[in-house]
Parts: structure tokens; sequence; C-alpha cells
């Protein structure tokens, strides 16, 4: 059993935990993930390594409340034990000194990216994080942020903070402006990772995606999370969870992630009306 020791809410839907897993917190690194199940009859889910301390023996995950299984983890408290917590799983970023990196988060995706930032100005790289998130309320990790970049922008959808506009926007305006990347990271949506490899194509910037298809058993085993990387097929769990954002086919990724949405849909509403006692008009 793996104890929830600290619980807090970043926004209406997104909760940071940390675990109480000291073998993971030993070996874990930025890129990694774990995969987790609530209690016996619950699925597993993969949820990226956001931080760690190696000497409280602490593993932290920032989920957002999408369905099911994150809703029952959100109902969970301090104190309260989760029956698996396995990991580290997958392949730790890795980067070759860059001089100056912009790392961009997309939504949640800025909880995935912010291990990574952190990472890269730890080896004294020249950070600049770009943030973007659809309106204020949902803005997350300002200033854990801020603590690891050389420059931070924040942007929102609809103008209520920061830049009005997309990560991209910005991205762009950067690259115009003639600042020399060497390296980009971009964690997010799928189309807003697909966006930002098209911009830095042209600039020939290395740019690294970390790819999150459904994983099931995590190891390799099942192909659930295979993806097209320069046309061979890669597993995202044990090749990934970081890929060339230039060589991968994300049109394909994009259809892969809409296979079982009515199912996923189906089972969150089952789900909300076993616990309001409500029936589903659907069923
Ligand atoms: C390597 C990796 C790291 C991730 N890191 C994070 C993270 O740090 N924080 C976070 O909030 N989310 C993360 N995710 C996504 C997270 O796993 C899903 O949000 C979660 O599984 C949803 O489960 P659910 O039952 O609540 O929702 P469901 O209703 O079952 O699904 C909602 C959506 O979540 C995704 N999803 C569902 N099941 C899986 C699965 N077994 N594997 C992967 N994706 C699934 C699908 O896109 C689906 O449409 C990560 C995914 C991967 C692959
Ligand atoms: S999750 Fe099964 S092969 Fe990757």
């Amino acid at each position: 059993m793996y104890k929830i020791v600290k619980k807090k809410a970043l926004n209406p839907s997104v909760i940071r935990m940390d675990i109480a897993a000291p073998a993971i917190a030993r070996k874990a690194e930025p890129g990694q993930f774990i995969i987790l199940r609530v209690c016996e009859e619950g699925e597993r889910i993969p949820l990226t390594i956001a931080d760690f301390d190696r000497e409280a023996g602490t593993v932290t995950i920032i989920f957002q409340i999408v369905g099911k299984t994150t809703h029952m983890l959100s109902q969970l408290n301090e104190g309260d034990d989760l029956l698996d917590f396995v990991g580290p799983l997958g392949v730790a970023s890795h980067y070759d000194q860059p001089r100056k990196a912009a790392v961009i988060g997309g939504g949640l995706g800025s909880a995935i990216a912010y291990p990574q930032a952190k990472k890269l100005h730890q080896m004294g790289v020249e950070v600049d994080i770009i943030a973007g998130f659809r309106n204020r309320e949902l803005i997350i990790l300002e200033e854990e942020m801020r603590k690891v970049s050389t420059r931070l922008f924040v942007t929102t959808d609809d103008g209520s903070n920061g830049v009005k506009g997309f990560v991209t926007d910005v991205l762009q305006k950067q690259l115009e402006k003639g600042i020399k990347y060497d390296l980009v990271v971009a964690i997010g949506p799928l189309i807003m990772m697909k966006m930002v490899s098209n911009l830095t194509r042209p600039y020939g910037i290395k740019t690294i995606v970390s790819m999150n298809p459904v994983m099931i058993d995590g190891t390799g085993m099942c192909g659930g999370c295979r993806l097209t990387v320069g046309g061979e097929t890669k597993f995202a769990c044990v090749d990934g969870p970081d890929f060339d954002g230039h060589l991968v086919d994300f049109d394909e990724a994009m259809r892969r992630q809409q296979m079982y949405k009515a199912e996923e849909k189906q089972t969150l509403e089952a789900h909300i009306c076993r616990l309001s006692g409500k029936e589903n008009s659907d069923a």
C-alpha cells in the first residue's frame, strides 16, 4: 500500500498528491511515469512523476480529473492508501547540454513539463517557459515555473491573464525575433505538440514531445501505446514517452486517442450515477 502524505487542489480540476514510495523516489528521473491502481477493481492509469524527494521518500503526481479513475483518486485524502503504485517507468529525459531551451506546457501539460524545465535549469541551461491555459482560473504551478526559468510567459486563450493567445503565438514571436533556441520541449494536447513541431521544423531546432497514448501494462507487452515515429512502430511506455516531434505521426496518434471515447464516457457516467444514486438516462 502507498500512503497519500499530502494533497492539494491546484485549480478546480487539478490535484497534486505526494505519495510515500521510497523505492521509486530513490530511482525516479524527470520524464518518467508511474502506473497506479486505486483499488482492487480499479483500472491501471499512468501519471507522470511531477517531482520526487529522495530524502523524504515521496513521489509527487499532478492529475486532472477527466474520467472514472481520476475522479476516484480525487476522492481520496491524506492518510488514505493507493493499492498499487509502480515505477519508475519509461525512459528518463536525456539532453545533450543545450545552451538555450524553450519548454512549452499546454494546460495540464505544464505539470508534466515542469520537471523537465527544472532538470534543464539545474544543468545550467537558459530556460524560457511558455505555459498556456484556457483562462486564469486554470493556471497552475506559476511560482514553481518562475523559479526554474529565465523568462516565464503565461498565455490564456481568453486573455484573462498574461498574453492573450496560444503558446505557439509566443514561440513564433520569439523565433521571428531571432531568439536562438537549440532545444524545444513541448508537452500538452496532441494538436499543440504537432503545431509546435511544425513551427520549429523550418528552423531545424531539436524538438522533444511527450506522448500520452492509452497505456495498459506499461511494459511493452500489450501494444496499446503504439505510435509511428520516423516510419517505425514505437511503444510510448518503453521507448518513450519522449520522442522527436519532427518524426512523430501526430495524425495517427490523434485518431487512436479517439478510439475509446464512447466507452470512457459511459464508464464515467455510470460511476457518477452510482455515487449520486441517480439513474443514468442513457443506460
Ligand atoms: C505516460 C503518461 C503520462 C501521463 N501523465 C499524466 C499526468 O501527469 N497527469 C494527468 O492528469 N494525466 C496524465 N496522463 C493521462 C492519464 O493517464 C489519463 O488522464 C487517465 O488515465 C484518465 O483515466 P480516467 O479513468 O480518469 O479517464 P477515462 O474516462 O478513462 O479517460 C479520459 C482520457 O484519458 C486518457 N486515458 C484513459 N485511460 C488511459 C490509460 N490507461 N492510459 C493513458 N491514457 C488514458 C484518454 O485520452 C482518455 O480519453 C498521462 C498519460 C500517459 C500515457
Ligand atoms: S502500455 Fe502496453 S505496450 Fe505500452
